[in-house]
């Protein structure tokens, strides 16, 4: 399989071809994704939640997004591996942009890097972008503003916030951005920006029209029982196979069914 580049991202958009991402955050999941011919790897700001346990996205630091980026990069061999920048690695100023930038593409060995934020974000994501680093913007519900949102929920609902957030869209292309993530919008709203800009959009929760959809893995695979968003739909149901796996090793390790003759030395 050939690596995927931005050059073939675009493609995509233009042939209509849908684009498909999922989040990883180690070196199993990121291998078997990569065998499945997944076109963007997002190691995600999610893994403050998802691996660490923490309610949002902000806890999570600089130093643990290369760590998992660091192992997943060893997973990838085709997918294009994409690094969330977390929060507060990026807002202060450009320079510290370009510094967390260039250390998940050079210690974690991601090819490009995500971040959240509309206008305010576009002479960062220009500079960036000069600096040789691809940037995907992400608009919408963006998590790392959630106690600023006011909680979880879909973004542009109404005329004025919609345009506010198509042009973020514009603006985000214009400053350099090779794609855009749109995060819980209404799917015509998303229809609009995927139709007016010319770089790639990937969805989560923003309907059926972008040129691309992402899920966070451990949700798609059903590992968390609780989260159930409108938008996702769950591929597997991998707790409940996890913890019947787990329980049935437990119970024959009790009852002195394991290990048996086979499996012992
Ligand atoms: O961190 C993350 O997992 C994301 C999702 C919106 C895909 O950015």
């Amino acid at each position: 399989m050939n690596k995927i580049t931005l050059k073939a991202l675009r493609k995509k958009k233009e042939t209509g071809e849908k684009i498909v991402s999922v989040t990883a955050y180690d070196y199993t999941f990121a291998r078997i994704f990569d065998d499945c011919g997944i076109d963007i790897i997002l190691v995600g700001d999610s893994a403050s939640s998802v691996c660490c346990g923490h309610d949002t996205t902000l806890p999570i630091t600089l130093d643990e997004m290369i760590y998992h980026t660091k192992n997943v990069r060893r997973g990838v061999k085709s997918s294009f591996l994409l690094a969330d920048l977390p929060f507060l690695s990026y807002q202060s100023s450009i320079e510290q942009a370009v510094m967390s930038s260039g250390r998940l593409l050079k210690e974690g060995g991601a090819q490009g890097v995500k971040l959240e934020g509309g206008e305010i974000m576009a002479d960062t994501i220009y500079r960036l972008s000069q600096t040789g680093i691809p940037v995907m913007g992400h608009i919408g519900f963006t998590p790392q503003s959630e106690h600023q949102l006011g909680g979880r929920f879909a973004q542009g609902k109404d005329k004025e916030t919609a345009n506010k957030i198509l042009k973020e869209a514009k603006v985000l292309e214009e400053a350099g951005a090779f794609a855009l993530l749109l995060e819980m919008i209404p799917a015509s709203l998303a229809r609009e920006i995927t139709h007016s800009v010319s770089i790639p959009t990937i969805g989560i929760g923003a309907g059926p029209d972008c040129d691309g959809q992402v899920l966070v893995s451990y949700d798609l695979l059903g590992m968390n029982p609780g989260f159930n968003p409108k938008f996702l739909r769950k591929y597997a149901n991998l707790h409940e196979g996890i913890s019947t796996a787990i329980k049935a090793f437990a119970s024959d390790v009790r009852d002195r069914a394991y290990p048996g003759e086979s499996e012992t030395y």
